[in-house]
């Protein structure tokens, strides 16, 4: 593609990919809760605003929208500890709650936020992310999914890599030698 930053190595997911994946996504969901009142969507900051951004505005059931913030104690994510930045304004107990995630890699964000969530009494939980790396089957349901991508590093559409390159339309792998140097 022409005018790609030098970063970048190539784009992965273009941008009408993405956006007509997000519409399949919003019609699922909005069919899926047609008679259960409103959803509570739980967006993951800072990665999954854009696409949460665009998939509410594809909904046309009722819905509220909130945020939680999360981050690793330590300097890897390999522990699977995980802090609380940012929590729910509201209590979720009886409520339809769909956790909103930019990506699952390891996946243990996802799991530590569905134990965490499960253990508020939702009427349900479930989970959707725009893409997931193929890592090791992981211990809790992924219930909507965009994509399935390689398991390089990527940017774009809420994606960051050292908070840069968070607001391309498409998603884009990183070059190795950016986050190897
Ligand atoms: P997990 O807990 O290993 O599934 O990691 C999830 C978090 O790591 C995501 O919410 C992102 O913040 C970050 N992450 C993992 N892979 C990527 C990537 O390729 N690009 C940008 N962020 C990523
Ligand atoms: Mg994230």
């Amino acid at each position: 593609m022409n005018g790609l930053h030098p970063d970048l190595a190539r784009v992965l997911v273009p941008e009408e990919t993405i956006q007509a994946h997000v519409k399949v996504l919003a019609h699922q969901i909005s069919l899926d809760y047609a008679d259960k009142g409103p959803i509570y969507l739980v967006g993951v900051l800072r990665g999954a605003f854009i696409f949460l951004a665009d998939l509410v505005r594809c909904l046309t059931v009722p819905h509220v929208v909130d945020f939680m913030s999360v981050s690793s104690y330590g300097k890897t994510t390999e522990s699977g500890v995980v802090r609380i930045v940012l929590d729910l304004r509201e209590p979720i107990d009886n409520q339809h709650v769909i956790i909103v995630e930019d990506i699952v890699d390891s996946g243990k964000t996802l799991s530590y936020l569905y134990k965490m969530l499960k253990g508020r009494n939702p009427a349900s939980l479930r989970t959707c992310t725009l893409v997931q790396k193929p890592k090791g089957p992981l211990d809790v349901p992924v219930d909507y999914l965009g994509f399935k991508i390689p398991d390089v590093w990527v940017v774009g559409y809420g994606l960051d890599y050292a908070d840069k390159h968070r607001t391309l339309p498409y998603i884009a792998e990183l070059k190795p030698s950016v986050y190897t140097r």
